[in-house]
């Protein structure tokens, strides 16, 4: 697939690591996005997997109408993350909807931290997210970088062992996983684990754009891989997720106020690096609804 920088008639994009990312210039969120100019964002990601877009002033209501061009906003099925203002924005902050900074203690906190570790968004789901548009509101200095990964190239990279592994195998994926890996976190209540029950979905997956196989995993949801021991799973998840963090693989994204940058949860990981908990950080994430299966490849 071709990587290089393309203009068109209303944007230009800019291709920030040979790994995966691109900058798009051109584009105004606030404003309506003619048809051209929307397909010309799609192409642009099916090319370059992020698409980091800088210096949008937007508000939520701007920002979730943006998000509408690409598909239905996801309502997060929990209250705390959810806005209680604007429901379709999902708050990666470590400051409530007052405005206060939250202790590192709090379970907002806490479970947000797990984003610490590789992940796509709403795998938990029996139709996963597409992708997600997460806005810079406060952006923090001492850390806080969003790291992406392709997980075509991790694919394309995966040595026999691992690959004979993954391939035609499924893996469980559980919102319930979140308080395995970190013990504060409440368990889900009988009710909660009803509405979000484990799925199987294929280690290998074809991109329904542009037809390429990626590994498909979460870590964070991960809890078991068809035919392998609690043991065996636990050190194969653990083998791809270092496999994946590979530079070769990844683009780290540095954030200034008001970049939003635009993911796609289908061939890409992503997670945060850690950051002074005394410093704010405010950002304000769409999801884009699934519409199909993960088909496997
Ligand atoms: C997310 C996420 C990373 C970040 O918004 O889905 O994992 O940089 N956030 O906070
Ligand atoms: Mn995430």
């Amino acid at each position: 697939m071709s990587v290089a920088n393309t203009t068109t008639s209303r944007i230009t994009v800019r291709r920030i690591t040979p790994a995966l990312g691109a900058e798009v210039r051109g584009v105004d969120m606030r404003e309506p996005l003619d048809a051209q100019t929307r397909q010309d964002i799609l192409d642009a990601w099916t090319a370059n997997l992020v698409l980091v877009f800088p210096g949008q002033k937007i508000s939520d209501e701007e920002h979730v109408a943006f998000t509408r061009y690409f598909g239905e906003p996801e309502i997060f099925h929990q209250k705390i993350i959810k806005s209680q203002r604007t429901p379709e924005i999902f708050r990666v902050s470590n400051v409530d909807e007052d405005g206060k900074l939250m202790p590192t203690s709090n379970p907002t906190v806490k479970q947000l931290s797990l984003s610490q570790m590789w992940h796509t968004d709403s795998s938990y789901k029996e139709i996963p997210c597409v992708g997600s548009l997460l806005h810079g509101v406060e952006v923090s200095r001492s850390g806080g970088q969003t790291k992406f990964t392709n997980m075509y190239k991790v694919y394309e990279a995966l040595p026999e062992r691992l690959l004979n592994l993954v391939e035609g195998r499924k893996c469980r994926h559980d919102f319930g996983m979140l308080h395995r890996l970190e013990a504060t976190i409440k368990p889900l209540t009988p009710e909660e684990r009803a509405a979000m029950p484990p799925v199987w979905h294929p280690m290998v997956r074809r991109h329904p754009v542009s037809g390429r196989k990626s590994l498909y995993i979460s870590p964070i949801y991960n809890d078991e891989v068809e035919g392998l021991s609690a043991e065996e799973t636990k050190a194969l998840i653990d083998e791809l997720f270092d496999f994946c963090g590979r530079p070769e693989f990844v683009y780290s994204h540095s954030w200034e106020t008001d970049d939003v940058v635009m993911w796609d949860n289908r061939c890409t990981m992503h997670e945060v690096t850690p950051y002074d908990p005394a410093e704010r950080r405010v950002m304000h994430r769409t999801t884009i609804v699934g519409t199909e299966p993960v088909v496997a490849a």
